[in-house]
């Protein structure tokens, strides 16, 4: 469903509204410009015997094409102002989610609340998706390290640049329980198109149980112990091509690696998935594979240590 035929939220209803008061007004114009046009051509065409009169500075005509633009466009400002207002006013959120665009995904930060807190003593992250609790005022603060990125939920409504170097905010607000799907809406390079947003939205007398399980498996999938060598992963440029479930690894490029070690090889020639295998392909892709798109990085012994001992503990 379209928005403007099934807004699911405020914002989208709001827009809506004024959608369709534009389109009037659209077709109106499109009926008296285009009947006009085809009229004309059919009355004044070269035919035998008449002769096109020539004519020009019709008062009437020019005043008309002047001052009916003109009170379309005041009208339309007039309406719409109101509603930007409206769809810009995060006062009064009941809750603030931050969200990071990269090339190319969301990052989502909960808010800094005991409810939210993992093993690491940090607000909740997550990156493919985005929950949150219907009927409730939620204030997105953008922000974005890389381009501009842009997100939008059509069917919840609003729309906002997230912009390097400043933020930016809007609220959304969903009626219903269910998974809505947004994407970022401004040309970000050869990942765009993978950039989605996926909302879900759970009803509100259960999103305290949706935290705790969250935060949960957030501590379930980040031991401590891992901590350090998830950290070296996670700063190199693996992240870049590579993904990795739950993490903010989200590169489209590269083969996902949520799972890499129940794997029964790597890119498909060297088996198994161990230690020792996987610090062989990173450190020189392509002697063990000629013509791999896998780059050597040339990190330090160290560095590919700690990260061949995250990936082991991806199952
Ligand atoms: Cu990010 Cu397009």
């Amino acid at each position: 469903m379209s928005w403007v035929n099934d807004p699911q939220g405020p914002i989208a209803r709001e827009a809506a509204g004024l959608y369709w008061i534009f389109f009037a007004m659209a077709v109106v114009v499109l009926v008296i410009v285009d009947g006009g046009l085809i009229y004309a051509g059919f009355k004044f065409r070269e035919r035998a015997g008449h002769v096109a009169k020539q004519f020009h500075s019709h008062n009437l005509l020019e005043f008309a094409w002047t001052l009916i633009p003109t009170a379309m466009v005041l009208s339309m400002t007039a309406l719409a102002v109101p509603k930007l207002n409206f769809i810009n006013d995060t006062s009064n959120a009941e809750m603030t989610i931050h969200v990071k665009g990269q090339q190319w995904s969301w990052i989502y930060t909960y808010p800094d609340q005991p409810a939210f807190r993992t093993n690491e003593n940090k607000p909740l992250q997550t990156a493919e998706t985005l929950t949150i609790p219907a009927n409730t005022k939620i204030k997105i603060e953008l922000e974005a390290v890389d381009v501009i990125h842009s997100f939008a939920v059509p069917v919840i409504g609003g729309k906002k640049d997230a912009v390097p170097g400043r933020q930016t905010s809007l609220w959304i607000q969903a009626d219903r329980p269910g998974t809505y799907k947004g994407q970022c809406t401004e040309f970000c390079g050869a990942g765009h198109a993978d950039m989605l947003v996926n909302l879900v939205v759970v009803p509100k007398a259960e999103y305290a149980a949706w935290t705790r399980n969250a935060v949960a498996e957030y501590n379930r999938l980040n031991p401590p112990e891992l901590a350090r060598f998830r950290a070296t992963y996670l700063a190199n440029a693996c992240v870049g091509c590579h993904v990795v479930a739950g993490t903010t690894s989200q590169g489209k490029v590269g083969p996902d690696l949520s799972k890499i070690a129940s794997k029964p090889n790597i890119a498909g020639v060297l088996s198994p998935v161990n230690e020792a295998n996987l610090k062989r392909w990173i450190q020189n892709p392509q002697a063990v594979k000629p013509g791999t798109t896998m780059p050597a990085l040339g990190l330090s012994d160290a560095v590919v240590d700690d990260i061949v001992r995250y990936l082991v503990t991806l199952r």
